[in-house]
C-alpha cells in the first residue's frame, strides 16, 4: 500500500478523454475487469461533463475507502431476484452501482420494449451516482422513465419541521425522449443542495446558498463545514413540506418496494459504503394511443420558453438543458478539477496500489 503524498500538480482543466483514461486505470489497478473500469469511468466523467462535479471523479476516494471497508464489491453483476414479467426485482449485491444500475436498466429496457412497461426495483447497489445517467440510457432506447432513489441508511437531511438528519438526499429523476432531439431530463436531489455540492464548496472554501443547511443546534448556516466536521448539522429538504414528501416517497418506493431497506435506527450505516436502492418505471411511449405526444411536448416547451424573461435571467431552460450546455462547454474546454479533489484522487490511486511514478506521470501529463 502506498502512502499519501503531500501535493500533486493541480491542472486547471483536464481533457475528458484523459480523465476517462486515468479513472479507468485507477479501477483496473484496484482489480476491476476492463468493462467495469470503463463503465465507472463513463459514468463519473459524464457526471463532471454535465456539471455535476459532486457525482464525478471526486467520488473516487470515497469508493476506494468503501472498497477498503470491504463494502464495495468489484466485478459483481446485477442478479434478477424475481422475474414477474413487467416487474423485475434486481439485487445489486453492493456491486459497483455504475455496473449493476447499467445492467438493471438494460433488463428493464428490453422488457419495456417487449411489454410496453417495466418496473425495475434495484436494491443494494453501491452508489449509483448521477441518476440522469440511467434515465438517459432509457431515453437513448426511446423510452420514458422515472426513478425514485433512496440513500439507504445514510441520513443527511432533516425532515420538514425537524432539526436532525433522518433522510438521505434521495434523488428523483424523470426523462422524456424525443426523436432527433435531446431528451427532457429532470434529475435532482430532494435536499436543497446535493451533499456532494457541499463537499465541493468545502474543498473550494466557499459558502452554500441560504436555506440549504442547519447546524447541529438546528440553526440556519451557510458554512459547509456543518456537514463535514463534527458536530454535524443537516441539509434541509428543497421546497419545504413538498420536498420532504417527495424524499419520503423516494425512500419508500426506492428502499422498501425494491426489497431493499429504508433508513431508520436499525439500518444506519457505519462505514464508507453508499448504498442506493432505486425504483425505475420504464415505459415505451409508442404503447400509448398518443401519436401527438412528442409534438405536444415540444409545443409546451416552446410555449414556456416564450415567457418574458425575469430580471437577471438569460433564458428559460427545459429540464436537461443546463447539463447539455455544460457538456458542450466542457467537452471543448476540459473538466475543471480543484486542487483538493485532485490531491484526494491521487492519494486514492496510490491507495489501490498504483505506483507513485505512474500517479506522478498522470499528474504531469495533465498539466
Ligand atoms: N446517487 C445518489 O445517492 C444521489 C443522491 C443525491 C443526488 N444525486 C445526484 O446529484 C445530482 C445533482 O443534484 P442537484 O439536486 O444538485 O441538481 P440541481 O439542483 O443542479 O438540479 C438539476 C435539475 O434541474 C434542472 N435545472 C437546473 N438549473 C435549471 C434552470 N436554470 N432552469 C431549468 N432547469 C434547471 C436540470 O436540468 C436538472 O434536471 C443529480 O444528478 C442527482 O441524481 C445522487
Amino acid at each position: 500500500m502506498n502512502e499519501p503524498r503531500a501535493a500533486y500538480p493541480s491542472p486547471l482543466s483536464i481533457p475528458s478523454a484523459t480523465l476517462h483514461d486515468y479513472v479507468r486505470a485507477i479501477w483496473e489497478q484496484a482489480g476491476s475487469a476492463p468493462r467495469e473500469a470503463e463503465l465507472v469511468a463513463d459514468h463519473l466523467v459524464a457526471a463532471n461533463l454535465t456539471g455535476h462535479d459532486s457525482h464525478g471523479v471526486g467520488m473516487i476516494p470515497r469508493y476506494v475507502a468503501s472498497l477498503r471497508d470491504n463494502e464495495l464489491k468489484l466485478n459483481l453483476h446485477a442478479q434478477v431476484a424475481r422475474d414477474a414479467g413487467a416487474v423485475l426485482s434486481i439485487d445489486g449485491g453492493k456491486g459497483f452501482g455504475q455496473v449493476v444500475a447499467y445492467e438493471a436498466m438494460e433488463h428493464g429496457i428490453e422488457r419495456a420494449k417487449r411489454l410496453g412497461i417495466c418496473a425495475v426495483g434495484l436494491r443494494g447497489a453501491h452508489h449509483i451516482g448521477r441518476i440522469g445517467h440511467w434515465a438517459e440510457q432509457c431515453a437513448r432506447a426511446g423510452l420514458v422513465s422515472f426513478h425514485f432513489v433512496n440513500v439507504a441508511g445514510d441520513p443527511l437531511v432533516a425532515p420538514f419541521g425537524g432539526t436532525d438528519r433522518r433522510i438521505g438526499t434521495n434523488p428523483f429523476c424523470a426523462a422524456f425522449p424525443r426523436s432527433g432531439k435531446p431528451p427532457l431530463v429532470l434529475d435532482f436531489a430532494t435536499s436543497a443542495v446535493a451533499f456532494g455540492k457541499v463537499r465541493v464548496a468545502y474543498n473550494q472554501g466557499k459558502q452554500v446558498p441560504p436555506g440549504a443547511l442547519i447546524d447541529h443546534d438546528g440553526q440556519a448556516t451557510l458554512e459547509p463545514k456543518a456537514m463535514i466536521e463534527a458536530p454535524f448539522g443537516s441539509l434541509l429538504p428543497f421546497g419545504g413540506h413538498k420536498g420532504f414528501g417527495l424524499a419520503a416517497m423516494c425512500e419508500i418506493f426506492g428502499g422498501a418496494l425494491s426489497g431493499g431497506y429504508t433508513t431508520h435506527a436499525e439500518t444506519l450505516g457505519t462505514n464508507h459504503a453508499i448504498v442506493n436502492c432505486m425504483l425505475s418505471v420504464i415505459i415505451n411511449p409508442a404503447a400509448f394511443d398518443a401519436p401527438n405526444a412528442e409534438a405536444e411536448a415540444d409545443a409546451f416547451v416552446e410555449w414556456v420558453k416564450a415567457s418574458p424573461l425575469a430580471a437577471g435571467t438569460e433564458s428559460i431552460q427545459a429540464p436537461g438543458e443546463p447539463e447539455r450546455a455544460m457538456r458542450a462547454r466542457r467537452e471543448a474546454q476540459g473538466v475543471p478539477v480543484d486542487p483538493a479533489t485532485w490531491r484526494q484522487i491521487g492519494d486514492a490511486a496510490l491507495a489501490v496500489g498504483m505506483p507513485a511514478e505512474q500517479v506522478d506521470r498522470w499528474s504531469q501529463h495533465l498539466q
